[in-house]
């Protein structure tokens, strides 16, 4: 089968579009044709080797947590999915060597749901760990509940505006940082937009002068030290990107409850996966290359199989 992998650290330069062996599908595991990956900044994090210290790298890695795609084969002990079935997952794995990245992709059945069956490939794709990261911060962490105001910096990225749509399913006010090129997009899922930078504080206030109950941090070195200024007495503050002391950061974990709940609220219409690009498999060097860039416009960037 085709994949991308990396046989050594480094950046987009170290990708290779290749060909390698089909993965084997142990008796728990289900073989997935991909239709969709989406990238993640996890991912070009670790292949630049900065998680070295903590995690294993098996080369040549294939890279890749987030999947969407139809079952092939299933393992001997298998019995909640069959071939034909139209899955997504969340397959980080605690060393690196089997990634998404590619046709064929070998994965613990417990790492699965069904697609949302409204949503594209690439939408589908885009789901699992943007959507668990701002769920699991949303609803576990930051318990953001009917009537509240949550403040979302980064609120146009894979993260925040998935964040951005459950905080406000979940009956909040929600406003969010973002560029100036993203904030009709904000605007279109209910958010007020604001601008991150010098005036931040003061376009917060002017819209919540008592200040904000929760604040959810998904981009933008130097936004945490703000938050004194942005919240409430007694305001949650939860970080995904960054830390800080007395505030909590949140670790995405697979939890099928809780990626069946985003599927549901997908079917339900509540919340849509923004796609911001679509490359072909052996472009991944140039869909890597836009994510660290910035100024890719709000959503996911994801990789579709033919
Ligand atoms: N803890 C976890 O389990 C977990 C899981 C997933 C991701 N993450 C982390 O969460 C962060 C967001 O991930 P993502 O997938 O959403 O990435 P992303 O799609 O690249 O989004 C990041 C967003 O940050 C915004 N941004 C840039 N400069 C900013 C600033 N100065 N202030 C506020 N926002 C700014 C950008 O908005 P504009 O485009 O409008 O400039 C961009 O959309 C990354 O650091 C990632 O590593 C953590």
């Amino acid at each position: 089968m085709k994949a991308i992998i990396y046989r050594r650290y480094g950046g987009p330069e170290v990708l290779e579009f290749a060909e390698v062996s089909e993965p084997k599908v142990a008796q728990n595991s289900v073989l997935i044709r991909v239709k969709a990956a989406a990238l993640n900044p996890a991912d070009h994090v670790l292949q630049a080797g900065l998680g070295d210290s903590i995690m294993d790298a098996w080369f040549p890695v294939i890279p890749g947590w987030d999947v969407a795609g139809i079952v092939e084969r299933v393992g001997a002990g298998v019995t909640e999915f069959a071939v034909g079935d139209e899955v997504i997952g969340f397959v980080r794995e605690e060393i690196l060597h089997h990634g998404t990245y590619a046709e064929m992709v070998s994965v613990p059945a417990s790492t699965l749901v069904r697609k949302p069956n409204n949503a594209t490939w690439a939408q589908a794709a885009g789901l699992p760990l943007a959507g668990l990261t701002a769920y699991q911060a949303i609803v576990h962490s930051l318990h953001v509940t009917k009537g509240e105001t949550v403040l979302i910096h980064g609120a146009s990225g894979g993260v925040g505006s998935l964040a951005a749509q459950i905080a406000i399913a979940q009956g909040a006010r929600v406003i969010g940082s973002g560029s100036v090129l993203t904030h009709s997009y904000l605007r279109s899922i209910a958010v007020e937009p604001v601008l991150y930078g010098e005036g931040l504080v003061g376009e917060v206030r002017s819209l919540v002068p008592n200040g904000v109950d929760a604040i959810l941090h998904c981009g933008g070195r130097g936004a945490l030290a703000l938050n004194a200024r942005l919240g409430s007495t007694g305001v949650r503050v939860c970080s995904v990107a960054d830390s800080a002391p007395g505030v909590t950061t949140v670790f995405a974990r697979m939890d099928q409850a809780d990626l069946l709940q985003l599927v549901e609220l997908v079917e339900a219409g509540l919340l849509i996966v923004p796609v911001a690009a679509v490359y072909p498999l052996e472009a991944a060097a140039q869909a890597q290359l836009t994510l660290i860039n910035g100024g890719k416009g709000p959503g996911k960037i994801v990789l579709e199989m033919d």
